[in-house]
């Protein structure tokens, strides 16, 4: 089996040393940085500012994966651009027109990501999915980390791989939420190439995220 890319969330990191985080989950092998981006609105919860992700940069050269949970998306893509992303992620339920926020983000000549809630079908991608760069499917409702895998989402992502081999795309698919060592050979199986995690990477503290990691990596 593929060995999968894991992009640990920052979400469960202590945010009281989160640049002394980023360093520690880049020395124990992360792939890319995942930030959570939460507006109190769009889901129940308030998270990271472009200020904290530009403050982050320096301390990673490892791609930035910012996730954005924030309606309306469009007035904030710039910012998180110009902070240090290198791929951001928009929900088609942001609004009001996820298209053009696909093309404002490739227009600032970043990677664009499409998340997929788990009540939202991968055939929302119709339209999409030539124009992308990496499907995010969420195994849990957004808002917080260390929530339960909703098992359905297995069949979602194995209709994405399907879309996306068909169509002979090179598009990612990487899965996000309640992503653990146990669940992570079913969701590489089903076809995805990057996992989140944030409580699987950060429990125990420092001196277990190589272990980890190594663990979500199935080695
Ligand atoms: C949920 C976030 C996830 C989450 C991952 O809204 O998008 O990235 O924080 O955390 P765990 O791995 O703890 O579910
Ligand atoms: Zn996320």
């Amino acid at each position: 089996m593929t060995t999968p890319l894991i992009s640990p969330s920052i979400l469960s990191a202590d945010f009281a040393r989160l640049g002394e985080e980023v360093r520690a989950i880049d020395a124990a092998g992360a792939d890319w940085i995942h930030v959570d981006v939460m507006d109190g609105h769009f889901v129940p919860n308030l998270t990271i500012g472009p200020a904290v992700v530009k403050a982050l940069r320096g301390h990673s050269a490892k791609p930035f994966d910012v996730h954005l949970m924030v309606s309306p998306v469009d007035q904030w893509i710039e910012q998180y651009a110009a902070a240090g992303a290198d791929i951001i992620t928009v929900h088609p339920e942001a609004g009001p027109h996820v298209h053009r926020s696909v093309q404002a983000i490739r227009a600032l000549g970043k990677k664009a990501g499409i998340a997929l809630n788990p009540a939202t079908p991968a055939k929302m991608l119709d339209y999409l999915i030539e124009d992308i760069d990496l499907v995010l499917v969420m195994s849990v409702n957004p808002g917080f980390g260390g929530q339960s895998f909703i098992t359905s989402q297995l069949k979602k992502i194995e209709a994405v791989r399907q879309m996306i081999d068909k169509r002979g795309l090179t598009v990612l698919i990487e899965v996000d939420g309640g992503v653990t060592a146990a669940i992570a050979p079913q969701c590489v199986a089903a076809g995805a190439d990057v996992l989140v995690a944030g409580s699987a990477t950060f429990k125990g503290g420092p001196e277990r995220y190589a272990a980890n990691i190594r663990a979500l990596k199935g080695e």
